[in-house]
């Protein structure tokens, strides 16, 4: 069985808006891929289509070689979803709605304690159990909804936004949890804070008005703007011109920028040719040429500032 996640040309408009409009993906076990795109992109809409929760109006998700459309319930015992908000039957207590879990999974005896106690565990709501969920606080409904996703163990995991709500020590947990689960499962999870993509994703796939705009790694992210491993010297306006030309015959340097003149100092930005690092071979002139330097550092852009950048 060939254990990945294939996602395929997906499509679905609600009246006249496209919310999803051609997202594909693969996610292979031992991947994290970080689903990221502002509100209303298409993440939530793109994850139920997967997940066989919400129909496509066109294009495939394939969980292990079954296709969700043709065979759901084969698919669906393959996949663990964790929808965005709180889970379902707030009414029950925690421990009534994983033992409703575990007879949907078909967990009986011994096997079905075990796999409860796992879920219980891994998720840490042992001393929320006998509470009614409506009752819960936000992160705790969370995790609730977590326990559900993972009882079985599945091959792909789907999780939306699974952090959101989560207090700082939780969100660590959780992270820690999805790395440790991601040895045996391809994942997929949706996030509004971008430092989880750099924690825990190996992938990023970004989506804008339903449209993939980059599936690559964070670093690729990062390269889409200019300024990523950029070098700013301060340093005294007398040497300006001295170090420009110097710097002008690094062939991977694309071009210079003199800011912020003043008497005493100018800020000098140097841009790479497609984001190489160039710190060695400028500090290296400088070193060589004992320039007057005051301050140097490198720009290493936030994900946010990208995710900016490519979602205006
Ligand atoms: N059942 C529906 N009927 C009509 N429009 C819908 C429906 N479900 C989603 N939409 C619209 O589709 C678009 C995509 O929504 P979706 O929930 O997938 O976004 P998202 O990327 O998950 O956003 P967020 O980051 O806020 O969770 C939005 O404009 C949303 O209003
Ligand atoms: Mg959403």
């Amino acid at each position: 069985m060939e254990n990945r996640i294939v996602l395929d040309s997906l499509h679905k408009s609600f009246g006249d808006l496209k919310a999803v409009n051609d997202v594909s993906m693969t996610v292979e076990v031992g991947e994290i891929l970080g689903f990221i795109g502002p509100n209303g992109s298409g993440k939530s809409t793109t994850m139920k289509m997967a997940t066989g929760y919400l129909k496509a109006d066109s294009g495939t998700s394939t969980i292990c070689g079954v296709d969700m459309e043709v065979n759901p319930k084969e698919a669906k015992k393959l996949i663990g979803y964790l929808p965005e908000g709180a889970p379902a039957y707030g009414e029950m207590t925690t421990i009534g709605f994983l033992n409703f879990i575990a007879d949907i999974r078909g967990f009986y005896g011994k096997k079905r304690a075990i796999q409860i106690d796992k879920a219980v565990e891994r998720a840490r709501i042992k001393h929320v159990l006998h509470q009614q969920i409506d009752t819960l606080s936000k992160g705790y409904k969370r995790r609730v909804g977590l326990s559900q996703a993972i009882m079985h163990e599945p091959k792909i995991l789907i999780l939306d936004e699974p952090t959101d709500g989560l207090d700082p020590n939780q969100k660590h947990h959780v992270r820690e949890l999805i790395t440790e689960i991601s040895k045996t499962t391809a994942i997929i999870v949706s996030t509004h804070i971008l430092e989880e993509v750099d924690a825990v994703c190996s992938s990023v796939l970004l989506i804008n008005k339903g449209n993939v705009v980059l599936n690559g790694s964070s670093s690729e992210l990062r390269s889409k703007v200019e300024s990523n491993n950029s070098i700013m010297i301060k340093i005294d306006p007398k040497s300006t011109e001295d170090l420009k030309r110097l710097l002008l015959t690094i062939p991977s340097i694309s071009k210079i920028d003199v800011l912020n003149e003043t008497e005493s100092n100018v800020n000098i930005n140097i841009y790479p040719k497609e984001n190489q690092v160039i710190l060695t071979e400028v500090a290296k002139i400088i070193a060589d040429h004992k320039f007057p330097v005051k301050d140097i550092y490198q720009n290493h852009i936030a994900l946010d500032e990208a995710f900016r950048k490519l979602t205006v």
